[in-house]
């Protein structure tokens, strides 16, 4: 019930044609996080679009996440200068620390893990972003002593 009133609020807001989507999407997620599947149908309904065009839609964008987040979500950039200098160590520690990987979260959801493409800082190379915090010249010593700070 929640959902639809949020849905229809915010769709009364954005409008109903299907280029309104996107925005409704990210709505949906800014407020619940993710997009809890059970939306899903009631976007399809309100917009005549059908489920799969919207999961499709979900995939395409990475932005869009299908299962909730952990308390603190660890983007590990593996653009090409990042991955020059040594971005997939700086993942495979924090993978090995957490004992997570790639969209996972673990056990206790305080972290969630992804590799995300360039985030625009590279020449910090390699980046971790932590939330909105920015760690740059990072490398894989380092990661134990970032994630110290989000517990
Ligand atoms: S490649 Fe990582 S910030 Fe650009």
């Amino acid at each position: 019930m929640e959902y639809k009133s949020f849905i229809s609020d915010t769709i009364a807001q954005l409008g109903e044609e299907p280029n309104k989507l996107i925005p409704l999407l990210q709505q949906v997620q800014e407020k619940y996080g993710f997009i809890p599947e059970e939306t899903v149908d009631i976007i399809a309904q309100n917009l005549n679009l059908s489920a799969n065009r919207i999961y499709g839609v979900m995939t395409f964008y990475a932005q869009f996440k299908l299962k909730p987040c952990g308390k603190h979500l660890i983007r590990v950039c593996e653009g090409t200068a990042c991955h020059i200098k040594g971005a997939e160590g700086v993942y495979e520690s924090i993978s090995g620390k957490l004992g997570i990987h790639e969209g996972e979260t673990t056990a206790d959801d305080n972290f969630t893990l992804e590799r995300v493409p360039c985030v625009g800082c590279c020449h910090s190379a390699p980046i971790v972003v932590v939330d909105s915090d920015y760690h740059g010249n990072t490398s894989a010593n380092m990661a134990k002593g970032i994630l110290e700070n989000y517990k």
